[in-house]
């Protein structure tokens, strides 16, 4: 193993604040050659940040960073770049008009005499990359045509190509799916052997198990300590990261579920998903399990009136809707929760206020149809207040709370529609475990109310804690059914992958 004690970044004493935050207090880190050190901590803990402050985005308030040895000095990402520190930041920041290749090689493009960018050989180099994720992709497309887990190949392949000494992944697998997470793994693993450095953030401690040697847990902004993974347990892990230990994580389900009371019948669109029928009970949590790319996102938007059925029917309450636009849907009261809250959830620009309110504005019209800020103001509050939404204030900027606090504002955002049917798309991606168990308490809580939840979820414990009912979707059909009771990760997974044929 090329791993050795020499340490090739050190972090002391980082501070770094904000208006109203303090988002690093003192933090410490050592990162060894050849090693792989994962980063833990709530949602707000300051791993971002730290990121920042390592990639010369941010400027620490006070604290030292040190590279091989000696102190250094980041005025912007160039310098950090300079130093061998590549970063793969949390939201992807590649340029969407410009082409994979001309992504992966921004301001390094190959050149000719005469100083033009020689694309041939451009294209030839990215195809070459490509290759180390199996990516079977043209290097002139635009990066905007991929899907997300795509983009976040590119990204990480982009990183890769500096051929830096340090590489910070800051929860790199949050849209990739599990064949593309295997292959980072590979790649991770290999580049290891070549004595690079890797800081790896991540929810999934699962994945910190597997691919870690180290880990570094963070608590509001403060150091809790280092161990060696081989040492520690996910128990003890968590209980570092949450300062409490974290009992009946998924909650029971301690009232009794209703009559059907929604349905989908035959439901088809064009390649998606096609023969599609389920029904829902009131007070129903029906898990929709599958691999990424199954047909589950496009049958929720579908449901959803954001793209339109060609065939099939939807039936609330005995009545068939008439759902041709999210604005029908939100009217007979579906919500839906997006996978995608970057891009499709959140109003980012706005404050977490507006954003609470934003599914059902005309709530908050007076009479004389201006909107009642007192009554905006209020709700706001109390969404903090039930969904713990950690922030220093509501009128803050949604894209300056972290990922996990983000999620909370969406969900509170449909929350507040009081849907009859609520559909979530991926509802703790991206969300630390306290978080997380808090908001299965909130879907249990809404559940109790009679409504009806459809929860698409790639987290299968997730799907299993919570569910009273799973639907496995497989090639845009509904391939298997399973009670809560019955299902089991094999089961399910087997069902998944069509490696079970009858399920
Ligand atoms: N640009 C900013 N302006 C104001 N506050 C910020 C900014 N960036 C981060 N914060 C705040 O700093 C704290 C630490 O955030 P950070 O994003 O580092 O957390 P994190 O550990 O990465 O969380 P997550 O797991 O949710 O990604 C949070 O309270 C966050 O709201
Ligand atoms: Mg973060």
């Amino acid at each position: 193993m090329s791993m050795n004690n020499r340490i090739v970044l050190e972090v002391r004493d980082i501070v770094k604040t904000f208006p109203g935050v303090r988002a690093l207090d003192g933090v410490q880190l050592q990162l060894r050659a050849g090693e792989v050190h994962a980063v833990v901590g709530e949602n707000g803990a300051g791993k971002s940040t730290l990121m920042h402050v390592l990639g010369g985005i941010y400027k620490p308030d006070s604290g030292t960073i040190m590279v091989e040895g000696k102190r250094v000095q980041f005025d912007s990402a160039y310098d950090a770049a300079r130093h061998g520190i590549a970063v793969v930041f949390q939201e992807l920041s590649l340029a969407p008009n410009l082409s994979v290749a001309e992504n992966i090689f921004a301001n390094r493009q190959p050149v000719r005499i005469l100083g033009m960018i020689d694309y041939n050989k451009l294209y030839e180099d990215t195809r070459e990359i490509l290759k180390l994720f199996d990516l079977d992709v043209d290097p002139k497309t635009l990066v905007k045509n991929l899907p997300v887990g795509q983009q976040q190949v590119v990204e990480i392949l982009k990183a890769m190509s500096t051929k830096p000494k340090v590489l910070i992944l800051d929860e790199p697998t949050s849209s990739l799916t599990s064949v593309e997470a295997e292959l980072l793994f590979k790649n991770i693993r290999r580049l290891k052997q070549e004595g690079i450095s890797f800081i790896y953030i991540s929810h999934h401690l699962q994945e910190i198990f597997e691919i870690a040697d180290r880990v570094t847990v963070f608590r509001d902004g403060r150091y809790v300590g280092t161990r060696d993974v081989k040492d520690v347990t996910e128990e003890q892990l968590v209980q570092m990261m949450v300062g409490r230990e974290l009992v009946d994580m998924y909650g029971h389900r301690d009232y009794s579920i209703g009559e059907v009371y929604f349905s989908v019948k035959g439901a088809r669109r064009g390649k998606a998903f096609a023969d599609v029928s389920l029904s829902l009970r009131r007070g129903e949590i029906l898990g929709l399990a599958g691999l990424v790319g199954s047909g589950r996102t496009e049958l929720g938007r579908a449901i959803f009136g954001a793209e339109p059925l060609e065939q099939g029917e939807i039936i609330l309450e005995g009545k068939t809707l008439a759902v041709a636009s999210p604005k029908d849907a939100i009217e007979a009261g579906i919500g839906y929760l997006t996978e995608d809250r970057k891009a499709q959830g959140l109003f980012l620009d706005m404050a977490m206020r507006d954003n609470c309110i934003a599914p059902h504005l005309e709530t908050f019209a007076n009479q004389l149809r201006m909107m009642d800020e007192s009554a905006i103001n209020d709700f706001a509050m109390k969404c903090r207040r039930d969904f713990n939404i950690v922030t220093p204030s509501i009128k803050q900027q949604v894209r300056n709370l972290s990922g996990g606090n983000q999620q909370k504002v969406l969900l509170s955002m449909w929350m507040g529609i009081k849907p009859k049917v609520l559909i979530v798309d991926e509802p703790t991606r991206g969300v630390d475990v306290g978080a997380k168990s808090e908001i299965y308490r909130l879907l249990r809580q809404l559940a109790s109310t009679g409504v009806g939840i459809i929860m698409i979820s790639s987290d299968l414990p997730e799907v299993l804690g919570l569910s009273d009912r799973i639907l496995v979707m497989r090639e845009g059909r509904i391939v298997g059914e399973f009670s809560g009771e019955e299902a089991t990760e094999e089961k399910v997974i087997a069902c998944a992958t069509g490696v079970a044929m009858a399920c």
